[in-house]
């Protein structure tokens, strides 16, 4: 059993434990918070061991009548593998106290590609990361577009990609940030940086991105088009993405008009907290003229990454050295 700790328990970090805790080969030693918030009491309730980030931290928890196990400094101790889940630029900071305690980490999309010594995407380039210590997941968006574009990719090959991203605002959970009533290009430059980070999983694709954000806190949406190298039809793509693992079709014509809707398919899929760690297509979308391919996609981006931290972890332990073993095997813990 892999010993995971995981640094950061907001967002991301509570559902990289929850996914962790159900691998038939890994487990969770503690996570870490730095005040005595609602989410610490979910971690206690959740029965994860909860340490605070520094020494100082512990007394506030204990004066908050919190049971807690340690510092950072203990749980890294007794982990394998930290996967850190802390704001954005964090995580860089914190990669040298995982080296000089020779424990592997995991760190996130927020921090720069080169905090990790390389970038991981389970369908894209899992096999590069077998055994190494130190690797960054790529981002929700960089994740989606990973996923889809990596698909038509690996069967009909990719001349180019061209992508417009519709990011939301913050997070579901995030009352101080917006825009409440603009669309923000951000960047206002092109291309954003999500082409670019798809390049550190497909380093030869020929990939432009421009993105902006608008007022909403359920999913990013993709407007992409991409043209192939090999000849497909409609038909073969919705049957490529169909049967690809983690990116479902969605239908307008059963009622799918919008991300709103896909959030209540995803609720009634009966998914803690309604996540839906598949990117989801609208099947409507999806049209080739010529050889240029068209599709609009939406993205859970509090979940997504999620099942890609766990086959993470089993490359750096080089659990199985099969991707496709891996990725199956986390989809079936998970019931996805
Ligand atoms: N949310 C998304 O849409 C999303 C998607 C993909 C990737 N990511 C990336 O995932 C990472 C985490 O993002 P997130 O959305 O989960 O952020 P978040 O919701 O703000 O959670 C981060 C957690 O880290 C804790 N924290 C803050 N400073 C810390 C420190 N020094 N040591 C330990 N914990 C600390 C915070 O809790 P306390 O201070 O209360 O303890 C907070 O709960 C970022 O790199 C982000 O870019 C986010």
């Amino acid at each position: 059993m892999i010993k995971v700790g995981i640094n950061g328990y907001g967002t991301i970090g509570k559902r990289v434990a929850d996914a962790v805790a159900k691998q038939p080969d890994m487990e969770v030693v503690g996570v870490v918070k730095t005040r005595p918030t609602h989410e610490a009491r979910h971690a206690i309730k959740n029965e994860y061991a909860l340490y605070a980030n520094n020494m100082e931290n512990v007394q506030t928890f204990i004066n908050e009548g919190f049971e807690i196990s340690g510092t950072l400094d203990d749980l890294l101790d007794k982990c394998d593998v930290i996967v850190d889940c802390t704001p954005g630029k964090i995580g860089a900071m914190n990669r040298p106290l995982y080296e000089s305690k020779g424990v592997k980490a995991i760190f996130q999309g927020g921090e720069k590609s080169g905090t990790g010594d390389v970038s991981f995407n389970a369908q894209g380039n899992y096999a590069t990361c077998l055994g190494k210590d130190y690797v960054r997941v790529v981002s929700c968006n960089t994740t989606g577009l990973c996923r889809t574009i990596g698909a038509v990719e690996k069967k009909y090959g990719v001349k180019k990609a061209r992508v417009t991203l519709i990011r939301r605002g913050p997070d579901p959970g995030n009352s101080k940030k917006g825009p409440v009533n603009a669309i923000v290009p951000n960047p206002v430059t092109v291309p954003s940086h999500h082409g670019p980070d798809v390049n550190t999983i497909f380093p030869d694709m020929d990939i432009m991105t421009s993105a902006v954000i608008v007022p909403t806190t359920l999913m990013h949406l993709h407007t992409v088009i991409v043209e192939m190298n090999n000849p497909a039809t409609t038909a073969e793509i919705k049957q490529l993405f169909k049967s690809t693992p983690r990116i479902i079709l969605v239908k307008a014509s059963e009622g799918i008009t919008s991300t709103a809707e896909i959030m209540e398919h995803a609720r009634d899929l009966g998914r803690k907290r309604g996540d839906l760690n598949e990117i989801a297509v609208w099947d409507e979308s999806i049209n080739v003229i010529g050889n240029e391919l068209f599709y609009i996609q939406a993205i859970h981006q509090e979940s997504d990454v999620v099942p890609e931290n766990i086959d993470c972890i089993r490359a750096m332990f080089e659990l199985t050295k099969d991707a496709d073993e891996s990725i199956a095997m986390t989809d079936r813990a998970m019931d996805l």
